[in-house]
């Protein structure tokens, strides 16, 4: 088996270098400019930090190829190759940076063979590094991770997002969705306003569940890895196989928690991340 820890360092090193840009705009007002909808937003320093980190990866690792949001956004062909890959978010819960609710993180996952090898989520504000390398464990600055092990959906907090959809197929799917889980009844629903925060929050036992609709592989490649690595199970949102292209995913501290919210909730239609 490979070792890319050289590179992981790599990937936090540059990661903690982002930060510092990211906290000195995230005071400050930004001039936002919509995407998909009126709530997929994407300031300056969006742009900037994607591209900051694309350039300090390319010129160490010359041969690897890139997914970024913001890239991705710009027109760039969206393509996960058998090749080493980075799979970068710069800043998860950009509608949070641009309000200052202090949650925002870069997400960047590295896949070889379309496998993840390690995923990197660094809390902005939080100053809290999460990492996983595949088969060597999650941890928070330094320190272990392990998911609650809770099996019983009526003793579990579940995390999600109202994301950036406003249809009304959308609007109705998601709600009806938190209506189910709270009548099963589960013991309480959060959002923090960034994917990636919230599905490792699974890996660190806070949240029992994590399920999300219309998320992309940048906001949760790099997280699915770290609650793998902390113990927990990542499924697509029906109980199939977890696929990061498909804007569906269900994170659980045990399978039976996973398997209850794969029965309960429904998805809305989304175009997958690798579809034209
Ligand atoms: C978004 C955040 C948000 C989620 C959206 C994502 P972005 O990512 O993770 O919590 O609900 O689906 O697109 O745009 O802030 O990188």
């Amino acid at each position: 088996m490979a070792d890319w820890t050289e590179c992981m360092n790599f990937g936090m090193a540059i990661a903690r270098e982002a930060r510092e840009v990211i906290l000195e705009a995230f005071r400050t007002k930004k001039d936002v400019m919509l995407k998909s909808s009126p709530a997929d937003l994407v300031t300056e320093t969006d742009q900037r930090v994607e591209k900051m980190l694309i350039s300090s990866i390319r010129h160490r690792y010359p041969t690897h190829k890139f997914i970024g949001e913001e890239s991705v956004a710009a027109g760039e062909k969206l393509e996960l190759t058998d090749a080493p890959t980075w799979i970068i978010d710069p800043i998860d819960g950009t509608v949070n940076f641009v309000h200052r609710f202090p949650f925002v993180a870069i997400s960047i996952a590295f896949a070889v063979n379309k496998q993840t090898e390690f995923g990197i989520v660094y809390s902005c504000v939080e100053d809290k590094m999460y990492q996983a390398q595949r088969g060597r464990g999650a941890f928070v600055n330094d320190v272990p991770l392990h998911t609650s092990g809770q099996e019983d959906i009526t003793k579990s907090l579940v995390v999600t997002e109202i994301g950036a959809e406003r249809d009304d197929l959308a609007l109705c799917t998601m709600t009806a969705n938190i209506m189910s889980l709270l009548r099963i009844p589960i013991q309480g629903i959060r959002a923090v306003g960034t994917a990636a925060v919230d599905m490792v929050l699974v890996a660190t036992g806070g949240a029992d569940a994590y399920y999300h609709i219309g998320m992309h592989c940048w906001d949760i490649a790099a997280s699915a890895l770290i609650v793998q690595e902390a113990g927990g199970v990542v499924l697509d949102l029906d109980g199939s196989t977890f696929d990061m292209m498909s804007r569906k995913v269900i994170a659980a501290s045990s399978m039976a928690v996973a398997k209850r919210i794969a029965q309960t909730v429904r998805a809305f239609p989304c175009t997958r991340d690798d579809e034209d």
